[in-house]
């Protein structure tokens, strides 16, 4: 991991270096860095901002229910290069503007919950409050991806309170259960496995595998609702 960061920093390093030795692109480096700075740094105060929601309507609900629905929650800002990356690869202006109106996925929160139901309690209880603006939602639990992938993704807009302003921005969320964020993260290094091309045979075992943890999902849901004594 460590070395990974530090070889991308030596790549953007070089690169700047390189660049900036045409003037046009120093004008352009200079014009679009400080701005690009703030605007990350908004991101992750809305990042923040939505973790924060999470957090609190937690511990609202485990005082009530005496139990957390909550297992942990992951916040991830997405890199310069990647950001630069998507808005070549889907030919958006490289302008700080066109990052905040093109891009969803900037800042992004994943929440794992306990149980399937967990998830659309929580969704709900964040999208009622009176600051949060829904722009998408995505049901991939209902309606699971060809491979199997599942989760809840809404982009949302949230209000950042700044020392003169209020600006709103775009939030990423995607809740899921611990066997669905199982699923996702070992399919997403198995498919970015070194020179191994994905057969469908492998792409069929990926799928059986998501169907056990639905069915995981599904009985230990059963379960907790006959501990609870509401099944
Ligand atoms: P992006 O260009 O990736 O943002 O796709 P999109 O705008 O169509 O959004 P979508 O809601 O489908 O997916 C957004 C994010 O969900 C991805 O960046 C991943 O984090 C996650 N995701 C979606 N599909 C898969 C999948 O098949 N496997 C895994 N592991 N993650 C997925
Ligand atoms: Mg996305």
């Amino acid at each position: 991991m460590e070395n990974n960061d530090n070889r991308s920093l030596m790549t953007l390093e070089q690169a700047i270096a390189i660049a900036a030795t045409d003037v046009q692109a120093k004008e352009w480096i200079h014009e679009f860095a400080s701005p690009f700075k703030k605007l990350m740094s908004y991101y992750k105060c809305a990042m923040m901002e939505v973790e924060t929601k999470f957090r609190v309507l937690n511990e609202n609900f485990s005082i009530s229910n005496d139990s957390n629905h909550i297992e942990s929650i992951r916040t991830r800002l997405k890199s310069p290069e990647s950001i630069i990356e998507k808005m070549v690869r889907n030919s958006f202006p490289l302008t700080v503007e066109s990052i905040k109106e093109n891009m969803h996925d900037v800042a992004g929160v994943r929440v794992i919950c306990s149980f399937v139901s967990d998830i659309y309690m929580l969704a709900d209880a964040l999208l009622k409050q009176d600051d949060v603006v829904l722009l998408e939602r995505k049901d991939y639990i209902a309606n699971p991806k060809n491979n199997g992938y599942r989760s809840l993704h809404l982009i949302i807009e949230i209000p950042i309170f700044l020392e003169n302003e209020k600006k709103m921005m775009k939030v990423e969320v995607q809740l899921r259960t611990l066997a669905m964020d199982t699923w996702a993260s070992l399919e997403h290094k198995l498919r970015y496995k070194k020179d191994v091309e994905m057969t469908q045979q492998m792409s069929d075992e990926l799928y059986q595998c998501s169907a056990v943890c639905a069915e995981l999902d599904k009985r230990m849901e059963l379960l907790n609702r006959e501990i609870e004594g509401d099944a």
